[in-house]
This record gives C-alpha cells, sequence and structure tokens, in this order.
C-alpha cells in the first residue's frame, strides 16, 4: 500500500506492506534511526514519537496508520533555526542521559509535556515520563533535566515579554 505522511516537516510517500509498524518505517525506510526500538511490546517507551503533536509509542503505531498525518521524531526536535531544543540542553546541562537508549523517547514525551504543561512539578513529569524505562535507571537527572527545560522557557518567555513591554513604550 502508498502511504503519504510528514515527518519532521517533509512530506514523504512510500510504497509499504501494510503490518509495518511506524518505528520500522521511521527507522528502516526514512533512515531515521535516532527514534529507538526496545522492547517492541509497548513496555519501554523508547520508541516515542509525536504524531498529530501527541506522544505514541511507535511499535505499537502501523505505519498505514500515520497515513496523511504529522509525525515528529528525534531528528526533528531542534529549533527551525537549529538551535537546541530546550529539552536537549536540559539533557545535556543536568546529564540526563546515560547510555542514551531511552533519550530520544524521554525527550519527545517531556517536549510534548512541556507544550501542554509550561510548568509541570516534579511529580506531574514523574507522571509524564511513566511509561518509559531508563535502564540505567537515570530517572533524578532526567526529571531535573525536563525541570531545567520548562524553567529555561519560562525565563526565555519572561525575557520575551519584558522586550515587547520595551518596543511599546
Ligand atoms: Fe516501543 Fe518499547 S519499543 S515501547
Ligand atoms: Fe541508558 Fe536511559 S540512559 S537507558
Amino acid at each position: 500500500m502508498r502511504v503519504t505522511m510528514t515527518v519532521n516537516g517533509e512530506e514523504v510517500t512510500k510504497e509499504i506492506e501494510g503490518r509495518l509498524l511506524l518505528v520500522h518505517f521511521l527507522r528502516d525506510h526514512l533512515g531515521l534511526t535516532g527514534t529507538h526500538w526496545g522492547c517492541d511490546t509497548s513496555n519501554c517507551g523508547t520508541c516515542v514519537v509525536r504524531m498529530d503533536g501527541e506522544p505514541v509509542k511507535s511499535c505499537t503505531v502501523l505505519a498505514a496508520m500515520a497515513d496523511g498525518h504529522e509525525v515528529t521524531t528525534v531528528e526533528g526536535l531542534a529549533r527551525p533555526d537549529g538551535s537546541l531544543d530546550p529539552v536537549q540542553q536540559g539533557f545535556m546541562e543536568c546529564h540526563g542521559l546515560q547510555c542514551g537508549f531511552c533519550t530520544p523517547g524521554m525527550m519527545m514525551t517531556a517536549r510534548a509535556l512541556l507544550d501542554r504543561n509550561p510548568d509541570p512539578s516534579e511529580e506531574e513529569v514523574r507522571e509524564a515520563i511513566s511509561g518509559q524505562i531508563c535502564r540505567c535507571t537515570g530517572y533524578t537527572t532526567i526529571v531535573r533535566s525536563v525541570c531545567w527545560a520548562a524553567e529555561h522557557e519560562a525565563a526565555e518567555r519572561t525575557s520575551a515579554a519584558a522586550d515587547q513591554v520595551k518596543e511599546e513604550v
């Protein structure tokens, strides 16, 4: 069957087998290997990407189900000007990764959380990533990284608002 979807802002069309999972479509057909494949049973969350903004475990989504939708992978997480997304910065600043296997899924989930809740509590961050496993057990620094990103973005918003006031005066 033929599928067309937007992946990281670019439209792609491919002929695929109907049983193909989205994670394999992204990795094997598009070469986007930043999305990791861990358990294939919806347990580990390393395969999380965003579909129309919502975080989904791409090992439980058929590529055919993404037909006509917008998919964002970790490769599309950086800002349009090429600078790191604050979530990526946060993981770097707070040592939010060890082996890095869980990191793409953690970051995509974190980005989705901050887009719907820009000021999450630590408990809300823990709840958001509760469907994901870090084999290195680095949860404390992962949570700290997400909180760092939230604080960084709040500071950016304050600064942008102050600039706007200055312009209006
Ligand atoms: Fe998808 Fe583990 S590979 S949840
Ligand atoms: Fe190794 Fe999370 S950093 S699995």
